[in-house]
């Protein structure tokens, strides 16, 4: 992989050469926070609301903003300078800086952030996913977008093992999100996603998504939890992020989704969904 520009401190190195302390809270303890933002054919989709999350995120763990937000800009600006026309990703994070000696209590609130950000390509996604349900095993502030992302690797891993895309996070019978993506379901002719909460993360591309669907009357919409018997009975089921739009699942722990002709494929609502979806990334792109 050849070197990305990176943003680091206050500095501009590149991919090869960055050098984070061996202090960095970050790295001792995963204390911090991060953002993913898409970038399609070069431009920001989603800027405001992903760094809205970002300002909670650093809200509810206690970190002041590091930068404002037309610092970030300039950052992203030059981050994006070579993806003219090109789909990426842009990757920051924000941790409680590098005090030494190694300390679980927190420094003082003068100690600088550790402050990141990197871009990268968004590869082409499959038309399909196949998933296993699995375990919550997160802890209570999930709406927290963390750097602590040890259970949701783990259960990612579950899932690349048993040669599958994604893991569907289930707490008490009831299915929460994807181990890095939100979940939806056709059930009954209406579209169903679990309610936010401490429990899950307010995905970005959810809530565009519910509000386009609000907006345009596409589908009746449930915020409301799916069960696992539901969404083993749902007629179509697809996911939500950043840099995989809307990605049907075809496959949930070996069965296909849906029933009949239609079963393991794409499904209608799906479809028609993805198709506004994507008029609305064409839509927000200005002119060159
Ligand atoms: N993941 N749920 C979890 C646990 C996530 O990590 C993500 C995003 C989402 C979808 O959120 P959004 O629509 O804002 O991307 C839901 C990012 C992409 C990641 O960790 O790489």
């Amino acid at each position: 992989m050849s070197a990305r520009p990176v943003y680091l401190n206050g500095e501009w190195c590149d991919t090869a050469t960055a050098q984070v302390s061996v202090f960095d809270r970050g790295y001792l303890f995963g204390d911090g926070v991060y953002e993913v933002i898409p970038a399609f054919g070069g431009q920001l989709f989603g800027l405001e609301p992903h760094m809205d999350r970002l300002s909670r995120s650093l809200r509810e763990i206690g970190i002041s903003e590091p930068l404002a937000r037309q610092d970030w800009q300039e950052i992203f600006d030059r981050l994006l300078e070579d993806y003219a026309g090109r789909d990426a990703a842009i990757y920051l994070q924000v941790t409680r800086g590098a005090p030494v000696p190694r300390d679980h209590a927190w420094p003082d609130p003068a100690t600088a952030p550790g402050v990141m950000a990197t871009v990268s390509p968004i590869g082409a996604r499959s038309d399909g996913a196949r998933a296993i349900t699995l375990p919550d095993q997160r802890w209570g502030r999930c709406d927290i977008k963390s750097i602590n992302l040890l259970p949701n690797t783990m259960a990612r891993q579950k899932a690349v093992e048993q040669g599958v895309d994604e893991a569907i996070l289930v707490r008490d019978g009831l299915v929460i999100e994807g181990s890095a993506t939100n979940l939806f379901a056709v059930i009954g002719g209406r579209l169903v996603t679990a309610p936010t909460g401490p429990q899950m993360l307010a995905g970005i591309t959810r809530g565009l998504l519910i509000d386009l669907v609000r907006r345009e009357g596409l589908v009746e919409l449930d915020e409301s939890y799916i069960t696992v018997s539901a969404l083993r009975g749902a007629d179509e089921v697809f996911l939500t992020s950043s840099t995989k739009d809307l990605w049907p699942v075809l496959e949930i722990d070996g069965e296909p989704v849906g029933q009949g002709k239609g079963a393991g494929r794409p499904g209608p609502v799906t479809r028609h969904l993805d198709g506004h979806f994507q008029q609305l990334k064409q839509s927000q792109r200005r002119p060159a």
